[in-house]
């Protein structure tokens, strides 16, 4: 099936390859022409496992293009909306205008296909009234002879985990309008999707407005459970309790589960922060914004961890900064990527330099987006170099291979061997048996 993706980012990029992979014949179209350009070269923009493979071959197959120039659109069957929607920059809402520009581009191109109706897929995350909004857009300016009907189809692709999230998805939603062309416009998503459908990956219809609503409240419900293990910590941290055995007590009851109630620096990235923050804009918006006044303090839960790190290494040093050299390990906003966008370690580091502190930040890939953002920070590739001198150490991002550092190899880099945990992921006995002040959050 002749197929377009608006957006080249994380998702639209992935899923484009993805798509290729299946093979539809996929042209993707994003306006930075650099990262068009890299793409086309098959050079991927970003780090994630096991796409380069996936560019490659559909490279070379012929079924994947990338362009600038959106009348490549012309003739697709189906049209993918993957373009970003960031916070605003003056508030909590989200900037829904990537969007808004990628139906204004297409709209000219929509044109009769001899299939059926022209599908337009929004995966995008958007505030709830989105969809309904683009639908009588496209039923006013589009060719009403390609009857082109919207399909709200959240995505859910945790990144690292891209492509195999996209191919299989743990659940598929499409949000549908009450019309006669929905119908056909989900037996034609169904063709695209014909191969996880057949492996048994659930679907669930719903309306636009529930569709929407998956997504966020799915977002929503992981950020909370983060920040109430965090507040948990909180509590370990003055009673002398222990997080990480009170995380896996509580997990081992199914209702609860183990998953994401890792107590540490909280969550950072592309999605969940300002996820939530669209959320509670939008809720009060449609005047229900009490209703999501919890997510307020999950935010603030999370604010909070990056605030008492730079804390506690500041009272470490008797509230001076200045001249401290203090290493910190990991950039990115997790392990398995290289994106630093609202990353929690970074933050920190920033912080901690804007205090006047020598910071050196080390990470496995994601140290040339440091560069760029942060040249006042000293990135540094090789481990033992960011070790070197070090009065006190941070590890803030959990990549493996700071998890199975040698505490006593550690030790004999630094000048004084103290460590803030920021993840809870080290052995605080072994660290302490090779002569190292152990610090980590809610842990004794
Ligand atoms: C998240 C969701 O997990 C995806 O399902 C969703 O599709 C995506 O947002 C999106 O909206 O597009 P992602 O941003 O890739 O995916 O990151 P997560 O794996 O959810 O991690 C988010 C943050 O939570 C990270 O900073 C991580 O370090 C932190 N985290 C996670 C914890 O602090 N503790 C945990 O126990 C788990």
């Amino acid at each position: 099936m002749k197929i377009s993706v608006l957006g080249c980012g994380y998702l639209g990029a992935v899923h484009a390859a993805a798509m290729a992979s299946l093979g539809h014949d996929v042209v993707a179209i994003d306006i930075d022409e650099e990262r068009i350009a890299k793409l086309a070269a098959g050079e991927p923009p970003f780090f994630e496992p096991d796409f380069p493979e996936l560019l490659e071959s559909g490279l070379a197959s012929g079924r994947l293009k990338f362009t600038t120039d959106f009348s490549a659109v012309h003739g697709a069957r189906v049209h993918f909306i993957c373009v970003g929607t960031p916070q605003l920059d003056d508030g909590y809402a989200a900037d829904v205008s990537q969007v808004d520009a990628a139906i204004e581009a297409i709209i000219p191109h929509i044109t009769k296909h001899v299939d059926g109706p022209v599908v337009v897929v929004g995966k995008s995350t958007v505030p709830v009234g989105t969809a309904q909004r683009i639908q009588d857009w496209l039923d006013r300016d589009a060719d009403p002879a390609a009857n082109a009907t919207l399909l709200w189809n959240p995505e859910f692709l945790r990144e690292g985990f891209g492509v195999v999230d996209t191919l299989t998805p743990d659940r598929i939603v499409y949000g549908l309008a009450d019309s006669p062309q929905a119908e056909a416009a989900g037996e034609t998503l169904d063709e695209v999707y014909a191969e996880a459908l057949r492996a048994g990956i659930p679907r669930l219809i719903t309306d636009f407005a529930t569709s929407e609503l998956v997504k966020v409240a799915a977002n929503s419900f992981l950020a909370t459970k983060i920040s109430f293990i965090n507040a948990m910590a909180e509590l370990c941290d003055v009673s002398g309790a222990d997080v990480t055995k009170l995380a896996e007590a509580i997990g081992l009851d199914e209702r609860i589960g183990p998953k994401f109630l890792r107590a540490g620096l909280g969550f950072g990235g592309g999605c969940l922060p300002k996820d939530i923050r669209a959320f509670m804009a939008r809720a009060g918006e449609l005047g229900a914004d009490q209703a999501l006044t919890f997510l307020r303090e999950v935010d603030a839960i999370n604010s909070r961890r990056r605030d008492a790190v730079v804390q506690i290494l500041s009272r470490k040093f008797g509230g001076q900064l200045s001249g401290r050299r203090i290493t910190i390990l990991g950039a990115a906003f997790k392990p398995g990527t290289d994106d630093v966008r609202d990353s929690p370690a970074l933050e920190v580091a920033t912080r901690l330099s804007g205090l006047g502190a020598r910071v050196k930040i080390t990470d496995p890939i994601a140290l040339d987006n440091v560069r760029i953002l942060h040249p006042e920070l000293q990135a540094v590739q090789d481990v033992d170099e960011a070790l070197q001198g070090a009065e006190a150490v941070a590890l803030l991002t959990e990549w493996p291979e700071y998890k199975k550092m040698d505490p006593a190899h550690a030790r004999e880099q630094v000048s004084n061997p103290y460590v803030f945990d920021g993840r809870n992921v080290l052995a605080p006995q072994q660290w302490r048996a090779a002569g190292w002040t152990y610090r980590g959050f809610g842990r004794p």
